[in-house]
């Protein structure tokens, strides 16, 4: 079962921050071997955005979570949760969520974080959906933020071309006339292929020490081949059958906001089911992967600049650490 039950839900309003340093390709060149042309080629980015030293993932998630509230028209003591999906906590505890409800004066809401990978934002999503559909909670800010690049060995060229920094907030509430809603949502995860993507140490399993920071063990590591071979398998039969238990054709998909994480990825799937490639929200070409954020960018910039038209469908998926994966349908 994937479709929503009980209250409708909708989404309110949509907000996205990014920090202004812009990191292009042919810095990245004087930084690791590699070239403009092999990360264009391979993963379709040409720049992306790096947090500011002073300052961290709620900062971007704040700025972000402001934007969402003031288009909902919503003050911050309305929100009864804050969640947060980020993979780059400020801290491993407290959560981020708790930093965030305190900045930004949601007095009433509680606050926890997802991670979950990229597909936080889809999980964390789904939770909030189902939260305000059952009664639990009226108003919910959901972010996904990112300040990856403080994770990222910057002499890694396996990984260090991919990552973004930023934030995309979503606010959601009942549905209201003239709404939209969220239809139906499916997560996965294949949890024995939790090697593929892992920032092996300073959790319980391998805390910090002298050799762990020696063997870099504090940086993301990326299997990015088995990673792009187990999307490539996974996620077309994966999105045919959530489709089919949605009630909904692929071709009659208005958009697809898929993970900002490589241009071929998404091209392969829209092709594999006949959809023009056109149907496809891209923004990876400035902001790259913004892992747990990538989706809210991509459905704010589309939504702002009016390209998604009220009344479409759209269905907005992600794969990411675990591996996790997932998929909402909605209707804004
Ligand atoms: N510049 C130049 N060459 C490079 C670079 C680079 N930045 N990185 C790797 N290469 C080389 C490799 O060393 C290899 O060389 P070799 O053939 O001499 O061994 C060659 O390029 C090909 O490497 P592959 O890894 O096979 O390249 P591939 O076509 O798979 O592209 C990429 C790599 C872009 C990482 C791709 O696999 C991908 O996008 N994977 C998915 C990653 C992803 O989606 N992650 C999302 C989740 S992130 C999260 O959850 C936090």
């Amino acid at each position: 079962m994937s479709l929503f039950s009980g209250k409708a839900v909708s989404l309110w309003g949509i907000g996205m921050h990014v920090p202004e340093r812009i990191l292009t390709n042919q810095e990245l060149e004087q930084m690791v071997d590699t070239s403009n042309e092999w990360i264009l080629e391979r993963t379709g980015i040409r720049e992306r955005h790096i947090v500011a030293p002073e300052k961290q993932t709620s900062d971007l998630a704040v700025e972000a979570g402001r934007i969402a509230l003031e288009r909902a028209g919503l003050a911050p003591e309305e929100l009864d949760m804050v969640i947060v999906a980020t993979n780059s906590p400020d801290t491993i505890f407290p959560c981020t969520a708790a930093k965030v409800q305190g900045k930004l004066g949601a007095k009433k809401a509680g606050a926890f974080d997802v991670q979950s990978g990229c597909t936080g934002c889809v999980y964390a999503l789904t939770v909030a959906v189902s939260g305000i559909a059952a009664g639990v909670w009226r108003h919910v800010l959901v972010i996904g933020a990112e300040a990856l690049s403080r994770l990222i060995n910057w002499q890694d060229r396996n990984t260090c071309v991919l990552f973004g920094d930023g934030a995309g907030a979503c606010v959601l509430g009942p549905r209201r006339e003239g709404d939209g809603r969220f239809i139906a949502a499916s997560l996965r995860a294949d949890g024995t292929k939790h090697d593929l993507i892992s920032l092996p140490a300073g959790g319980s399993e391998r805390p910090a020490s002298k050799e762990t920071l020696e063997e870099g063990a504090h940086f993301v590591h990326m299997k990015g081949n088995e990673v792009f071979k187990f999307v490539n398998r996974e996620l077309p039969p994966f999105l045919q059958s959530f489709c089919e238990s949605s009630g909904v054709e692929p071709g009659h998909v208005d958009w697809w906001i898929f993970h900002q994480a490589n241009w071929r990825i998404m091209d392969g799937i829209l092709r594999r089911f006949g959809v023009s490639p056109e149907r496809a929200v891209v923004n990876l070409d400035r902001y790259g992967n913004t892992s747990a954020a990538s989706v809210f960018l991509a459905l704010c910039e589309a939504l702002d600049d009016g390209r998604i038209r009220k009344g479409q469908k759209m269905v907005i998926n992600s794969f990411g650490a675990g591996m996790t994966y997932g998929a909402i349908l909605l209707e804004v």
